[in-house]
């Protein structure tokens, strides 16, 4: 009876931790996934199909990929949630570790990427999804609908290059922190501060508020996805650095 009394609480706790992870990854590939599609994929390939095509796979094909691609954020989001509180060492000491920077980094990135989702993306594709059915249905192309296109298209390159640094530190936590030792308040804040500092600085520009939506200057490395991913490993590569510098 004993036993029972302890087992069941841990069956909770372990079922808990492995469970919210298998959905966490299931989760998360479904949507990471479909944010490469439309990146590498989907983008490259409308520009070349004709404007009745395109408006026909925007009816059609986009708005079936967008709710897995919404849904799999939130899930992503709601598990990631899930992990931290079935986790032991989720305290306040575990924030001070270097595996505790580490996952505030990566949620950091996440929670950037979830907004860019839900209140940048899905709202700026519902106006282009709108105009495209218009005219299918015979009506007039609404002027405005490029524009809430490359919206979309800048928060949605820019959630390309956020998701290499970000999964780096989701999986650096439990397979890279733990083998740093160093760690300081002062260290935590410089750490954090960069991050906050510089992912600030690129989700600005991603929303046009650091001197518009055009192509080409500030923006160049949002104009191609390979421009896009060398950007995301650079954003990487700095911040891997500095964590080695600061905790290592
Ligand atoms: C949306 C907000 C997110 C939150 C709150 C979150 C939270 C977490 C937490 C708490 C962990 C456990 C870290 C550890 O202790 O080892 C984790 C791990 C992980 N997450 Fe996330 N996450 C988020 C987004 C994402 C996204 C978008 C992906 C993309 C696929 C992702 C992929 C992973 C991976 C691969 C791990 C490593 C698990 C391991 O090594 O055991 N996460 N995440």
């Amino acid at each position: 009876m004993h036993d029972l009394v302890l087992a069941v609480p841990l069956f909770h706790r372990v079922g808990g931790i492995i469970l919210s992870r298998w959905a966490h990854f299931l989760a998360g590939i479904t949507w990471i996934g479909l944010l490469y599609y439309f990146n590498f994929v989907q983008t490259p390939a409308f520009a070349g199909f004709d404007a009745g095509a395109r408006n026909e796979a925007t009816a059609k094909l986009v708005p079936r990929a967008l709710w897995w691609f919404r849904w799999g954020a939130m899930l992503t989001l709601l598990s990631g949630i899930s992990i931290l509180a079935f986790q032991d060492q989720f305290n306040a000491d575990y924030w001070k570790t270097p595996s505790g920077v580490s996952i505030a980094t990566g949620i950091l990135l996440a929670l950037v990427m979830f907004s860019n989702v839900w209140f940048v993306i899905w709202p700026a594709q519902k106006r282009v999804i709108a105009n495209a059915e218009n005219v299918l249905g015979g009506g007039e192309a609404n002027p405005t609908a490029a524009g809430f296109g490359r919206r979309g298209l800048l928060a949605s390159r820019t959630n390309t290059l956020f998701s290499i640094p970000m999964l780096f530190f989701m999986a650096a936590t439990s397979h890279f922190a733990p083998f740093h030792t160093s760690s300081s308040s002062g260290k935590r804040g410089a750490f954090l501060g960069i991050v906050v500092f510089i992912t600030a600085v690129l989700e600005l520009n991603a929303l046009g508020l650091l001197g518009g939506t055009e192509p080409g200057g500030a923006r160049a490395y949002l104009d191609k996805h390979q421009s896009t991913i060398i950007a995301g490993f650079v954003y990487a590569a700095v911040l891997i650095a500095l964590f080695e510098i600061f905790f290592g």
